[in-house]
């Protein structure tokens, strides 16, 4: 794992917008593994700017996100999907067609999640999978339990996610209870993995997934076992790392 010291959230965006635009600009039809959270907006801007600025061109490239919450449509403000075309999609030359986040309104959830590993499948993976990391270790939404999950499947939120996003919502009860998300598997199997961590907040967790034991209570360990991780984070969730 290599470890990419920012000094604040600001630098850290645009580092982590350099690794993507060389992987753009490396491969054009290139396929993109992204993540919704405050912790890559920051880097969807710095994206957007290079593309105004002509130096970035999207028209090829193939999105996959981690996951949606179930029972969301891609109109409530809520959604990841919504989250995706306001932040970036909207902002660049990406065709949406080429973008996909799972079905959060597809009741059937085997169905949802079979259909969500055929799009992956198909696409042959991920070349450069974007991470932010949860407070309770979580990648996707991989939420601390007994095993990694492989596929795409639907899980049932822990209390602690649904209060870190509860800041989104208007009130406890309008969090959802449930997402669909890519599994560990899948998340393992991108070429390339970047994990953005900013702020003091991820102080301990960053510390925990990476210096710790490899276990499913912390998810995001099993990033320890990937031969291609970039850790890209500022001096306040570093504070401490080794570098
Ligand atoms: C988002 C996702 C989550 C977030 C994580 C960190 O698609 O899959 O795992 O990356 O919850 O969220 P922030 O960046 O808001 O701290």
């Amino acid at each position: 794992m290599r470890v990419y010291c920012a000094a604040d959230y600001n630098h850290a965006s645009r580092v982590a917008a350099n690794i993507i635009s060389a992987q753009v600009i490396m491969k054009p039809d290139c396929v993109l593994g992204l993540a919704t959270g405050s912790t890559p907006i920051g880097t969807y801007e710095e994206l957007i700017r290079r593309y105004e600025q002509g130096d970035l061109d999207f028209s090829g490239v193939h999105s996959i996100n981690l996951d949606e919450y179930r029972g969301l449509s891609p109109e409530n403000d809520q959604s990841y999907r919504y989250f995706m075309n306001t932040h970036l999609f909207d902002s660049i030359n990406i065709d949406k067609k080429n973008t996909y986040v799972p079905d959060g309104l597809e009741p059937d959830s085997e169905k949802a999640c079979r259909d969500y590993e055929e799009i992956i499948r198909t696409h042959g993976g991920v070349d450069l999978q974007i991470l932010g990391l949860g407070h309770n270790g979580h990648i996707g939404f991989n939420e601390p339990g007994s095993t990694f999950e492989k596929e795409t499947h639907c899980v049932t939120l822990s209390e602690t996610t649904r209060e870190a996003n509860a800041r989104f919502f208007s009130s406890m009860d309008e969090v959802p209870t449930e997402a669909y998300t890519m599994g560990i598997g899948s998340i393992m199997q991108a070429k390339k993995i970047v994990v953005i961590v900013t702020g003091e907040g991820k102080r301990e967790i960053v510390k925990k997934a990476f210096l710790g034991p490899i276990t499913p209570e912390v998810q995001a360990s099993v990033l320890q076992l990937h031969n291609d991780v970039i850790l890209v984070g500022d001096e306040a969730a570093l504070a401490g790392f080794p570098r």
